[in-house]
Parts: structure tokens; C-alpha cells; sequence
């Protein structure tokens, strides 16, 4: 316990005496504990991602723009100004909010960059999206549904994944104090914007895929910002009053074993650990059979079980290879086909990604198989979240093309194979 005072923030040290009491369990907006989150991700719609929507790249005719960063640096402002503008206003709409509610859904996790609330000198986002959140909220709250809003792109970018608004080599969030406090600043907008409506917006995510993988260097900072996260989003009033709102943390690409025992109860209250599982973006994992990525998908369900805290699986797919347009980033190839730098072809990408008029019917029921296995096996901890709602042309990935064709059934515990997991 020592050892976790002494990285406490200060914010949090003045508040510890109510925390370590653990005598007031928060009342949270959905009951995590007893009922399972199922639900979609609306990827690609406030932080752009070229293989969600590559039209919107491929139309710049500039083969350097390959994120939301270089989208808004190298074409004129006013194009991209008026591209983003259209894709938030088409890309989700209330009836998609409908549609997710009308399929037995009760979460969606909302992705949104820093740079809707701020945006520091020198960089060259154009903010707006804010307004977009908020109606999503709305349109979650007339339908039912609760939202996550999960930060998915901080100052620097903590992974550099073009999904955090900024493709690097090698992320500048964490090496960076400022980054971090512009970070913790927006926190606190957002928990304070939401804390009075935990019924709608039950849990924010503080960061998205911190990159954990970096090394200590990274996860001691990460730590840090966790422990500072409690505080804004427990706090949310700037007085001793504690909110309501759940916290959920990213597990930074570590093991569920290394955050054993990280933020529990009593000392700590309303926290929930995010994971993301994927099986295609290493040559291992794409040259699984069909049976073998059923068989990994059901052997995740025993360290779920065992967590310490709410485990929310909050990305996963059935999608089972990198196939699809851009996943790797713009211009990068697919590891699947071998057009990857350095990978080994498995075998053809045609049918397996694209419009699902391409999929066979084999193909279309190893989806359905591989839907369920996960679907179960993530049901042994508190859930699920899958990514991603729409996609332009990648139906594999699309929670909506999935109800059209048949492989993701109307209602989520709708089971064609009961058993898939033994
Ligand atoms: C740290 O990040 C801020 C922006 O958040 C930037 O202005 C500053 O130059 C960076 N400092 C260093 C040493 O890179």
C-alpha cells in the first residue's frame, strides 16, 4: 500500500482519507458486476482511421496523408474542414444509434481525440467533434443505450497507431510531462461534463492503448496517469464529493497478472479494466487455422474469470486476418498475403474482407462460429464490445454488415453453437 501512496497525485493524497475509508461504493449507471456490457464501437467517426474509412484518404490524391494529422496538414484547410464536417454529420446517425439499440446492444464506446477540446500550437487538428459527442449521448440516452467515451488520442500520441490521430515510430506522449498534463486537463473536462448524466454515460475510458509494449519507461507513467485518472473522474466536482462514473483503464498491451490487485476495492471504487484482443496482427496469429483462432478465442475466457476487477473486452472482431484495406495503416499491405514487409503469405486475401457479396457461405459460417466462441468466451468476465460498427469496405470488421449477412445474430445471446467452446 506504501509503495502505492507514494505515486498518489497530489489531487488524490488530499482526498485519500475518503478513499482509503471505501465506505461510499459508488452507484454506477449500469450494473457491471451482475450483467453483462455487450456493444459496438463507433471507430472511425471522430478520430479518423484510413482503413475505416479509406475513401476519405484516397481522395486527398496525396499519398502522405495517412492520419488524421497529415489529413488536416496537407491539403487545404477549408477541404478538410468541409470532409470532416460531412463524414460527422453522415458517418453515425441517430438511426445507427437505433440500430445498435434495436440489436439487443447496451453499450457504445465513443472514440474522440484531445484535440476536440484543445489543440496547442504548432498542431494542425481542426477541432469540432465535440458538439457530435454530445449528440450521441442524446441519441444513446433516447435509445437506451449507455456510452463509453473513450480518449483515444493524447498529446504526442501514446502508441502511434494512426488510430491515435498520429502515425510515429516510436509514441511522445508519455516522454513528455506537458502532454501528460494536457491530458489529465481534458480528463477533467469530461468527467465533469458527464457527471450528471451517469445514467447515460456510466464509464470514461482515460486512455486508449497506451503503449505499453515500450517498456517500464512507459507503463510507469501510464501507472501514474492512472492513479491521477481516479482522482479526476472520482472528483468530478473539484471538492471531496465523489462522483459516480466508472473508471476504465487500459491494460496496456500487459497481461491481465501484471495489474493483479491494481486500483481494487475497498481502497478504490468503480474501476474496470479494459482488454483488446485481436488475432491478426502478428505472422503467428494470422496463419491460425479456423479452428485455432475459435480454439485461442475460448481459452481467453480462464483469465477473464480470474480478474480482480470488471474485465470489459472493449475491441475484438471476428475478423480473422489483416486483410482489410489500410488495417496495417495507409499503404502498408496485409501480412495474410504476404504484401506486408517481412511476412510470409498464407494465402489469398479475395473474399475474406471487402463487401460480403464476396463471402462464401463457409466463410460466412466460420464468422458466425468465431462471433460466438468470442461472444462466450468474453462473457466470462463482464463483457464485450466489438469493433467496429460500420466500415466502408471491410464487412468482415462491421457490426452492421455482420446483421445484414447473417453472421451476427439480432440478439447477442442468440446462440447457433451453444457449445463451441466445450
Ligand atoms: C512537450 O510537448 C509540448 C506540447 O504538449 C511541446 O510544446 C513541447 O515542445 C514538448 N517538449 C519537448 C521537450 O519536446
Amino acid at each position: 500500500m506504501l509503495g502505492r501512496l507514494t505515486s498518489l497525485s497530489l489531487v488524490v493524497l488530499t482526498l485519500l482519507p475518503r478513499i482509503v475509508l471505501g465506505d461510499n461504493p459508488i452507484n454506477a449507471g449500469f450494473p457491471y458486476g451482475s450483467q453483462k456490457v455487450r456493444g459496438v464501437n463507433l471507430g472511425g467517426w471522430l478520430v479518423l482511421e484510413p482503413w475505416i474509412t479509406p475513401s476519405l484518404f484516397d481522395n486527398t490524391g496525396n499519398p502522405n496523408i495517412v492520419d488524421e494529422w497529415t489529413f488536416c496538414q496537407m491539403q487545404s484547410r477549408a477541404t478538410a474542414q468541409a470532409t470532416l464536417t460531412q463524414h460527422w454529420n453522415t458517418w453515425i446517425t441517430e438511426s445507427d444509434i437505433a440500430a445498435i439499440a434495436a440489436a439487443g446492444l447496451n453499450h457504445i464506446r465513443i472514440p474522440i481525440g484531445y484535440w476536440a477540446f484543445e489543440v496547442g500550437p504548432g498542431e494542425p487538428y481542426i477541432s469540432g467533434q465535440l458538439p457530435y459527442l454530445q449528440k450521441a449521448v442524446t441519441w444513446a440516452g433516447n435509445n437506451g443505450l449507455k456510452v463509453i467515451v473513450d480518449l483515444h488520442g493524447a498529446p504526442g500520441s501514446q502508441n502511434g497507431f494512426d488510430n491515435s490521430g498520429q502515425r510515429l515510430s516510436f509514441p511522445g506522449w508519455h516522454s513528455n510531462n506537458t502532454n501528460v498534463q494536457r491530458t489529465d486537463a481534458i480528463i477533467k473536462q469530461i468527467a465533469s461534463m458527464f457527471a450528471g448524466q451517469t445514467n447515460v454515460v456510466p464509464i470514461i475510458a482515460p486512455l486508449n492503448e497506451p503503449a505499453g509494449f515500450d517498456g517500464t519507461a512507459v507503463l510507469d507513467v501510464v501507472r501514474q496517469y492512472w492513479y491521477d485518472s481516479y482522482g479526476n473522474i472520482r472528483f468530478p466536482y473539484g471538492t471531496s464529493q465523489q462522483g459516480n462514473t466508472v473508471v476504465l483503464l487500459h491494460d496496456a498491451f500487459q497481461p491481465l497478472s501484471y495489474w493483479q490487485g491494481f486500483q481494487t476495492a475497498p481502497n478504490w471504487q468503480g474501476v474496470a479494466m479494459d482488454t483488446h484482443i485481436y488475432q491478426m496482427f502478428s505472422q503467428d496469429e494470422v496463419s491460425r487455422t479456423n479452428q485455432e483462432h475459435i480454439s485461442a478465442a475460448c481459452a481467453e475466457a480462464s483469465s477473464l474469470s480470474s480478474f480482480d476487477l470488471w474485465i470489459i473486452v472493449g475491441e475484438w472482431t471476428p475478423a480473422p486476418t489483416d486483410c482489410a484495406k489500410y488495417l496495417n495503416g495507409r499503404g502498408v499491405g496485409a501480412r495474410y498475403d504476404g504484401s506486408f514487409s517481412g511476412s510470409t503469405r498464407v494465402g489469398s486475401c479475395t473474399g475474406l474482407t471487402g463487401s460480403a457479396s464476396s463471402f462464401s457461405s463457409s466463410y460466412k459460417t466460420f464468422l458466425r462460429q468465431y462471433w460466438e466462441a468470442q461472444v462466450q468466451s468474453y462473457e466470462a468476465g463482464s463483457g464485450w464490445i466489438q469493433w467496429t460498427w460500420k466500415a466502408e469496405n471491410a464487412d468482415d470488421w462491421s457490426y452492421q454488415a455482420g446483421l445484414a449477412g447473417g453472421w451476427i445474430p439480432q440478439n447477442p445471446t442468440q446462440y447457433q453453437y451453444p457449445n463451441i467452446c466445450g
